[in-house]
């Protein structure tokens, strides 16, 4: 095996799905603790805490109780290092989640075992399905009652249409909550509230004959025996391939706050979990093996270090090593650059990467050349697919308080829409800015984030817009006419892509009708 085919063979590269409130932030914190990236738990949302300290609309985000920036997180776990992406949990940022699935080999789903399947998990789960991405799942907050765990595999498999296999499966729930019994392993690891701040051990009975069961349960000892011959016969045995294929998901139990059940699903993720996959480019697909350098930006985030005003833009490796001071193709420029100063996130802080490998995610810093979508290589010409943009769904007409700032705010939105979350367009025939959104928090975020990064104050008022399409046409006379044609209702995005923005339905299929030989696209691949 060579290094480099080493290196990434150790890589699991994953995102946490779930609805809000079922516990991502709680299972991120107690993973890194197992991973040794934190010493004391707390720490993830005391990082939280502190940013928000610093900006205000952290301080936004901190009220409404969302999370509107994702960030990524590397961690060695036994001999292998894990990266964990961050995905806003709220609808308003769906975008930018979508875009970070795009960049990991799998995907870990969390539920609330009270709530069960929530309408957040149902759209990730679709978004997943798009790359048939394999799914683990942890059945999170056992220390209180909840649905019986048959029903929820039930209800996982009817409405997710994913097979379940249990892995662990929980003794009791809620105060009767004992612990968890691991079906392969066939050891039972007994159940003690914790501060949740230690790896705390608990105790650990091999398996269900022991005598130690009968000692400390009594009568409930037969009862489990029964029900786990029960479970064994009714459910799915756990199918690797059918895993790896995304058909059937390894089923978790426990509960986060209390750091129990964690190293289960952990030690089982870090074995089953796939390492680095192929890619595929609009050329050809690429190997994590192969030698030269290649990797695609899926996220840019300004301002991250309101100190620094940088902007940061995420590549995931997709293959080859990656090397301080390396030189770069950016193939959309077609430029050669030096990555000097590469950023890592080890830990959650940033340090500056000396070397990546296929699944890492490095952060380059990003003076608006870069945007989501780019593919840098050793030389190749390459260009990764699969990234999308969406259709925004709500338009407004930015309107500025102080005439005389119109440059800053020219600036501060494109950089803010750079990032994707939301979108700009230029009409053809005036000089307005609309941003369009999927949420309308997005509108939010953005008025306020001018105001605090680039000090301008601007509101937004409706527009007659209901809904956007991309253009093309190969006849590019008839991409001329149409150009003319339909000016009023044409502007530029800001990558400078033709688009139409439609005041409703009727007017886009009437459009589309006189413009047969002219497309009409819903979502633009980066
Ligand atoms: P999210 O990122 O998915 O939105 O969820 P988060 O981890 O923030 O958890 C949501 C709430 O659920 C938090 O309570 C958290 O403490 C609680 N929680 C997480 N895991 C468990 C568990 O295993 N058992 C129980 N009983 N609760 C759990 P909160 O009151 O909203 O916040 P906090 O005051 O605890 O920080």
């Amino acid at each position: 095996m060579t290094k480099l085919s080493d290196e990434a063979a150790r890589r699991r590269t994953f995102a946490i799905i779930s609805h809000p409130d079922a516990g991502k932030t709680t299972v991120t914190e107690k993973l890194l603790l197992f991973g040794g990236a934190i010493q004391v738990a707390g720490t993830v949302k005391g990082r939280k805490a502190a940013a928000h300290a610093t900006s205000d609309w952290m301080e936004m985000e901190k009220e409404r109780g969302i999370s509107v920036t994702s960030s990524v997180m590397q961690f060695p776990y036994k001999d292998r290092v894990v990266n964990l992406l961050d995905t806003p949990g709220h609808a308003d940022f769906s975008e930018d989640t979508y875009r970070v699935l795009t960049a990991v080999d799998s995907a870990l789903m969390v539920i609330d075992v009270a709530k069960g399947v929530e309408e957040r998990t149902i759209k990730l789960m679709e978004v997943c399905r798009l790359r048939d991405t394999p799914i683990m799942t942890f059945i999170n907050k056992l220390d209180r009652e909840g649905r019986e765990p048959m029903e929820l595999m039930d209800e996982v498999e009817d409405i997710l249409k994913i097979r379940c296999a249990p892995i662990t499966w929980p003794i009791g729930m809620g105060k009767r909550f004992k612990g968890v019994y691991h079906l392969y392993n066939e050891s039972i690891h007994l159940f003690s509230a914790s501060a949740g701040s230690k790896v705390s051990e608990g105790e650990i009975i091999q398996g269900l004959d022991s005598p130690r069961l009968d000692e400390l349960f009594g009568d409930m000892a037969a009862e489990l025996r029964e029900e786990i011959e029960l479970i064994q016969g009714a459910s799915n045995p756990f199918d690797k391939d059918a895993y790896l294929r995304g058909e059937l998901t390894p089923v978790f139990f426990g509960s986060a706050i209390n750091n129990f059940g964690i190293r289960e699903l952990l030690d089982d993720f870090v074995e089953h979990a796939p390492p680095p996959q192929p890619r595929e480019a609009e050329q050809r697909a690429v190997e994590p093996n192969e030698e030269p350098l290649t990797g695609f930006v899926f996220k840019i985030q300004a301002n991250m270090d309101p100190n620094h005003r940088d902007r940061i833009a995420f590549m995931r490796v997709c293959s080859g090593h990656f090397e301080r001071g390396m030189k770069l193709k950016h193939v959309r420029i077609g430029k050669d650059v030096r990555i000097a100063n590469a950023i890592t996130f080890m830990a959650s802080d940033r340090g500056n990467v000396e070397d990546a490998w296929p699944g890492d995610i490095i952060g380059l810093h990003n003076h608006g050349t870069i945007q989501i979508g780019d593919t840098f290589t050793e030389g190749e010409v390459l260009k990764f697919t699969g990234i999308p943009n969406f259709a925004p769904e709500l338009f407004r007409r930015v309107v500025l308080r102080d005439p005389l700032r119109m440059k800053q705010l020219q600036k501060g939105i494109v950089q803010l829409c750079e990032e994707g979350a939301s979108q700009l367009f230029r009409p053809l025939n005036t000089n307005d800015l609309i941003v369009g959104a999927v949420g309308m928090l997005q509108f939010d975020v953005v008025a306020h984030r001018l105001k605090a990064e680039y000090g301008v104050e601007a509101r937004f008022e409706p527009v007659n817009v209901a809904t956007a399409r991309w253009v093309t046409c190969d006849d590019s006379k008839m991409l001329g006419d149409f150009r003319r044609k339909a000016a009023e209702n044409l502007s530029e995005d800001v990558t400078g892509n033709l688009t139409y923005l439609a005041p409703n339905r009727v007017n886009l299929d009437l459009t589309r009708e006189r413009w047969p030989d002219v497309r009409f696209m819903a979502t633009r691949e980066h």
